[in-house]
């Protein structure tokens, strides 16, 4: 088996004395889509800023691309990229000065080219001029996405990109999504709350729940071990389950 682009052993996060994220081990296979879903508060997000290097882990380790996370931080995230429905983009450029930016800060060779590429896949060509604090929430994603594929990344950390979306504009984003990473084989962790969502595009989930994982597989395979319909009756299960 080739090797993994993310391997995580054994990875823990306190913030005092709350145990956010658990002893959690997992790997991402070349080209996968892995989806992380569970409950406000399960340790997603925390997760995914550890293998940012955003947050440092109290325990465990982050291999990416075979190399360790605290040792190749800039060497690592020169091939990574991520995007969140929470991270904010300077509201006076216009859409093509923004990316420009970012091509700028990740040293993108042939700038021009690799930004009207990203136009024209997002369809934003027609947008290029609007500044952003005028764009929709969804062309906003869509944006929040082009950057995150301006270095050309090997690996995308996507924290809830479809959460304030309407169903259509998600729908498409789903399908970008699916063609980025057939397309370009680029690996992808992906969080969100939609099991819909998450049962069409992930190759494989992991369920957390208080920062342990406590499912994980196929996502058919998932609901079948459950013997339940689909994720949804999956998560309810799980999540009140454990408050009974
Ligand atoms: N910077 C922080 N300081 C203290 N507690 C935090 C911090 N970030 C997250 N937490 C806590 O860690 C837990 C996991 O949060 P988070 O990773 O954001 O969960 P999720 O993304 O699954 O909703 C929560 O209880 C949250 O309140
Ligand atoms: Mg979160």
């Amino acid at each position: 088996m080739a090797d993994p682009i993310v391997e995580v052993t054994r990875l823990t996060k306190f913030f005092k004395t709350l145990k956010a994220v658990d002893e959690v081990s997992f790997r991402l296979e070349p080209g996968e889509i892995l989806g992380f879903l569970g409950p406000n508060g399960a340790g997603k997000t925390t997760i995914i800023h550890m293998l940012l290097g955003l947050t440092t882990p109290t325990s465990g380790s982050i291999k990416v691309f075979g190399l360790d996370l605290e040792k190749h931080r800039s060497e690592i995230l020169q091939q990574a990229n991520f995007s969140s429905t929470y991270v904010s983009m300077p509201y006076s450029l216009t859409v093509k000065e923004s990316l420009e930016v970012f091509a700028w800060l990740y040293d993108v060779r042939r700038k021009e080219e690799k930004i009207s590429e990203l136009l024209r896949i997002f369809e934003m060509e027609g947008i290029r001029n609007k500044e952003v604090r005028h764009l929709s929430s969804g062309l906003i994603t869509r944006l929040n996405l082009a950057k995150a594929l301006i270095n050309s990344p090997k690996v995308l950390f996507l924290d809830e990109p479809t959460a304030s979306l309407d169903p259509d504009i998600a729908d498409k984003t789903r399908t970008l999504l699916r063609r980025i990473k057939k397309e370009r084989g680029i690996s992808i962790i992906y969080t969100s709350h939609n099991m819909k969502e998450m049962e069409e595009i992930s190759d494989r989930i992991i369920f957390l729940h208080k920062g342990r994982i406590i499912a994980s597989g196929k996502p058919a395979d998932v609901v079948q071990s459950f013997r339940r319909q689909n994720l949804e009756e999956v998560f309810l299960q799980l999540a009140r389950g454990e408050k009974a």
